[in-house]
């Protein structure tokens, strides 16, 4: 049971691992097991030849596999996400998201395309059969404020959405947690034509 935070900026630094950061020292604030995965540790070449056996390629998608929940980053690219995410996202199996909850995060340059998060982004995550895709937080470069030691500060605003939004993911999360089998309960239930009632 736990957390992977999935970090979608080619850049460093990045203002969308900002926001991914700010998420993740919530939820280990909130005592939960969490971890980054940075897409750009990947090898390029195995994503951009969808090298679904390269060995890097393996560990991340079990990583996602294993998790319970994830936290996706992404800058706003062309109106959509970054093309580092749609490469890793395209190597997942189809039902890699099975059973999880997501929350997506978005940084871009405009409020212009602050829906890209539901239009392109939702659509693909959908895809995988997560139990939940929360509503996402999405924020413009000018809540955003670069520090001298190249960090940024968020504005009061985005804390406020970021934090609401970690308060939402901590209820589903431990949710799910509650709706588990425990170890032993057989995860596949009796068919219905083999149960028997007695009358
Ligand atoms: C190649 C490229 C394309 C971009 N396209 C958009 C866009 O379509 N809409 C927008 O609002 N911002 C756009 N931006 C601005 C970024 O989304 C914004 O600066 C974002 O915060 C960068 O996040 P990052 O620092 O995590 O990479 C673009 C930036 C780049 C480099």
């Amino acid at each position: 049971m736990s957390i992977l935070f999935i970090q979608g900026s080619p850049v460093e630094p990045s203002r969308s691992a900002a926001l991914l950061g700010f998420v993740a020292n919530e939820i280990g604030r909130r005592g939960i097991d969490n971890s980054r995965l940075k897409l750009t540790d990947l090898p390029a070449q195995a994503l951009l030849h969808a090298r679904f056996a390269d060995p890097h390629i393996r560990i991340a998608s079990e990583r996602v596999r294993g998790a319970t929940a994830i936290v996706i980053a992404t800058p706003v690219y062309k109106a959509a996400y970054s093309g580092l995410l749609k490469a890793f996202l395209d190597l997942l199996p189809q039902d890699a998201l099975d059973g999880k909850v997501v929350l997506p995060l978005a940084t871009a340059g405009s409020p212009n395309h602050a829906l890209v998060l539901d239009y392109a982004l939702r659509p693909v995550l959908q895809s995988m059969s997560p139990s939940l895709v929360l509503p996402g937080v999405h924020a413009t470069d000018a809540t955003l404020a670069r520090t001298d030691s190249g960090g940024y500060v968020l504005s009061d605003d985005i804390i406020d959405r970021l934090t609401r939004a970690c308060d939402r993911l901590v209820y589903e999360y431990r949710a799910l947690h509650e709706r588990r089998p425990p170890a032993d309960t057989p995860a596949d239930p009796v068919p219905f034509d083999q149960v028997r009632c007695s009358i």
